[in-house]
């Protein structure tokens, strides 16, 4: 039932190019350069008249959640936040009915999120949920709907449902860009790059391989930080969660602009350090960050674009993915970090499926 593949994990990354595909079948209109998402159900009045798009959840879907944050400010240049769904719920949270509130879980059983769920709508707020699992307690409970089409995620650590909310988060907030501001061509334009996910995803599949060999390098390590700016620090965020779960290394996450701030006090040759320096805004100056790493003896992996020289020799080793805008760079990076953690994980003889302490779902607090 691995379909040949040695982990689940690893069947669940594989299986992504086709995950993504049915996450945005029918949902992308390219013609239209918007989104169709019929279990929003959305009227162009609403459309507008949101203030603010809350994104709830935990874990790998709270950092899908900054990308849509992140997403929602780009395209629509509507407020976007995301918060930790346990944070949100005992915050007495300011929420209500000029929120559209989106809770994202895998699951779709997560006590924390459900719990998110219930204060956002006693608050009158309007509450989407982002879920794979059908008929599950927040797909259920919460007022409006868009399941992920994922397929069943079996590995606790997730891989294809990060993609695909992702993916999904792009499309709400294209969605929200076109019924506000955006125009048609520029919609067009996004439309067209999240209809190329699948294929870029596959390009990274394929290195597979050479993803193994860098891993090598890292199997002797306690530590490491992953950094990035901008849309790739949920990259950094997502990155340093998986590969802490698996291979039961301890990982930071940090833009890299904090790195200054305190964590360099760490860095020297034991600290490696994971840069997300593909081309996009922030790119040189991560850069720029990665070349004070070096100089205080940290080893650095470079997620890079292809053919891009001048990252290149600014790292140790690199992994190259194809050249795509920084919002679905996230999910294309994403996947050559997962690839990354497995076979980190797997060089350690860590049990990748079932890690210690942790269940696929957190039902309780
Ligand atoms: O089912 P959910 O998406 O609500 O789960 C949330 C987290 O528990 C989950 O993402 C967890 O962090 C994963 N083990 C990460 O790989």
């Amino acid at each position: 039932e691995k379909g040949g593949y040695e982990h689940y994990m690893l069947k669940e990354i594989f299986e992504q190019p086709e995950a993504i595909r049915n996450a945005t079948r029918g949902r992308i209109d390219a013609d239209q350069g918007t989104a169709v998402l019929s279990g929003l159900a959305l009227s162009p009045r609403e459309l507008v008249d949101f203030h603010r798009l809350l994104i709830v959840g935990c874990g790998t879907s709270l950092n899908a959640g900054l990308v849509g944050e992140y997403a929602v400010e780009d395209f629509a240049a509507m407020l976007g936040e995301v918060e930790q769904a346990a944070e949100f719920r005992y915050r007495n949270p300011i929420v209500g009915s000029k929120d559209l509130v989106v809770a994202i879980s895998q699951s779709g059983e997560t006590a924390d999120t459900l719990a998110a769920v219930r204060e956002a709508i006693n608050k009158g707020a309007m509450v989407a949920g982002l879920v794979n699992v059908v008929g599950s307690t927040i797909a259920r409970e919460a007022g409006r709907g868009i399941y992920l089409h994922a397929g069943p995620e079996i590995s606790v650590a997730s891989t294809k449902a990060f993609t695909c909310q992702v993916s999904v988060l792009l499309s709400i907030a294209l969605k929200l860009a076109r019924g506000r501001r955006m125009s048609l061509e520029e919609g067009q334009r996004i439309a067209n790059e999240i209809l190329r996910v699948p294929d870029l995803v596959q390009q990274v599949l394929e290195k597979n391989d050479e993803i193994a060999k860098v891993a090598e390098n890292f199997v002797k390590f306690d530590n490491m930080f992953y950094i990035g700016r901008g849309y790739m620090f949920p990259v950094a965020l997502e990155g340093a969660l998986k590969i802490k779960e698996i291979s039961y290394i301890h990982a930071e996450a940090y833009n890299a602009a904090e790195l200054k701030h305190g964590p360099i006090a760490l860095l020297e040759e034991n600290m490696p350090v994971v840069a997300l320096m593909n081309k996009g805004p922030g790119k040189e100056k991560t850069v720029g960050n990665v070349e004070e790493c070096r100089a205080r003896k940290a080893p650095v992996l470079g997620v890079i674009t292809e053919g891009d020289d001048e990252a290149r020799e600014a790292c140790d080793w690199v992994i190259e993915i194809p050249e795509c805008p920084h919002y679905t760079a996230t999910i294309v990076a994403t996947t050559a970090l997962q690839l990354f953690s497995y076979h980190v994980a797997r060089l350690r003889g860590c049990p990748i499926d079932q890690p210690r302490n942790l269940a696929k779902s957190v039902t309780v607090e």
